[in-house]
């Protein structure tokens, strides 16, 4: 038995089977480069789902720091970190509001769908889209656009219709005097790595406006900088500005974090008593999303994500027996004639990591500090996986 299969053996007893893992384990990585229990080495190109924006072993020295200050205090209290953070979002955002801390996407879309019923005042449905995915809490599963993560755990929560992705009418005709919101991924990555259209951003917009309803945007996989811009709607539609977004993966570079930005007018509508979680913005996770923030912007890393983003998919193009290349800077997707869990594993057996997305999809998405050369070894590992 080799260690990794002794690792796997020992897991699978006490741990709930609820992902569909590949047979790796990992014990150890730095910058794009991870290891297994056997010592092989991966290019890690899943970057743990559009987490490590920094790469693997990026964060020790602001832990030790921050960790050694303080760890964590009540939202009962004031920090400086949660505050500095707070001001930092808003101005990424580049337009005014407040930012409310979670640690997980789950979360941040769950204070989403509340700020749009406390706003509804009584209108409490949220349009989402086919295809979506916005979480697996019981109203995040509500809200996906996608029966697989619903199956089994009905009556799901109230409020929430799908309607076609980029299909700018038949969202106007679904929006009924229950409606309060209309939320999306800007880029869908579950389902496949989707763009909507700049059209499809700016037609929401105006129907939000028109109708008064909350624009929402799920930031969760594709803002961070991953796109080129720090919010990856502006990559494909910059003049358009949402009512609230939600982050989490990248936002920590790995550390454990969520937030909802809303601006105003609608910044106060979650008032004192309406809305909290225990670990939320803690000293230790602000402060490392500043050093992430901090280091995304000193390295150039948006402007990085772009260039080799282009370079990616222009690469990955010219692949054998890939169908189609979709994606925005270092978010990619590469559909295939065939599905993708058995040429994971293979990409694996040649040292590249990718992530599945729908069935017949690879996506990429690694650190945003990657390098031309790492680009270079991933088509070529990704090209002898795929023949
Ligand atoms: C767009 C989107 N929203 C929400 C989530 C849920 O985030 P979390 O797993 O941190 O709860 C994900 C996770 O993949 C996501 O991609």
């Amino acid at each position: 038995m080799t260690k990794t299969e002794q690792l796997i053996a020992e897991f699978d007893k006490y741990v709930m089977p609820t992902y569909g893992r590949l047979p790796l384990a990992f014990v150890r990585g730095a910058g794009s480069r991870v290891w297994d229990a056997d010592g092989n080495e991966y290019l890690d190109f899943g970057g743990g789902i559009a987490v490590n924006v920094l790469g693997h072993a990026a964060l020790t020295q602001v832990l030790l720091e921050a960790s050694s200050k303080l760890v964590h205090v009540s939202n009962l209290y004031y920090t400086e970190p949660q505050g500095r953070l707070a001001k930092k979002l808003v101005e990424l955002v580049g337009a005014p509001g407040k930012v409310f801390f979670c640690n997980s996407g789950g979360e941040a879309n769950e204070a989403q769908f509340k700020l749009a019923r406390k706003f509804g005042n009584g209108r409490y449905e949220t349009l989402t889209f086919t295809g979506s995915f916005h979480g697996r809490t019981m109203a995040g599963i509500s809200a996906t656009g996608q029966e697989k993560v619903k199956h089994g755990f009905a009556p799901l929560l109230e409020g929430f219709r799908h309607v076609p992705f980029n299909d700018l009418a038949a969202v106007a005709n679904a929006v009924g005097p229950k409606t309060a919101a209309i939320l999306l991924e800007p880029i869908q990555g579950e389902s496949g790595i989707k763009p909507a259209t700049p059209e499809f951003l700016r037609g929401l917009r105006r129907l939000c406006d028109e109708k008064n309803l909350l624009l929402q945007f799920d930031e969760v996989q594709c803002g961070i900088g991953r796109t080129g811009n720090f919010c990856g709607w502006r990559s494909i539609a910059p003049d358009v500005v949402p009512d609230s977004i939600s982050w989490a993966k990248g936002l920590a570079g790995g550390f454990p974090m969520g937030a909802m930005w809303a601006r105003q007018p609608y910044q106060d509508v979650l008032g004192p008593g309406t809305h909290a979680t225990t670990f939320g913005g803690t000293p230790l996770a602000c402060s490392v999303a500043l050093a992430v923030l901090e280091q995304i912007e000193k390295a150039g890393l948006m402007a990085n994500a772009k260039a080799l983003g282009d370079y990616f998919i222009q690469c990955l193009k010219t692949v054998p027996g890939v169908k189609e290349v979709r994606g925005i800077g270092l978010m990619i997707g590469v559909e295939l004639p065939v599905e993708s869990k058995p040429v994971l594993l293979k990409m694996a057996e040649h040292g590249l990591i990718g992530v599945q997305a729908g069935t017949h999809v690879v996506r990429f998405l690694p650190a945003l500090n990657v390098t031309r050369a790492e680009v270079d070894e991933a088509v070529e590992k990704f090209a002898r996986a795929l023949a």
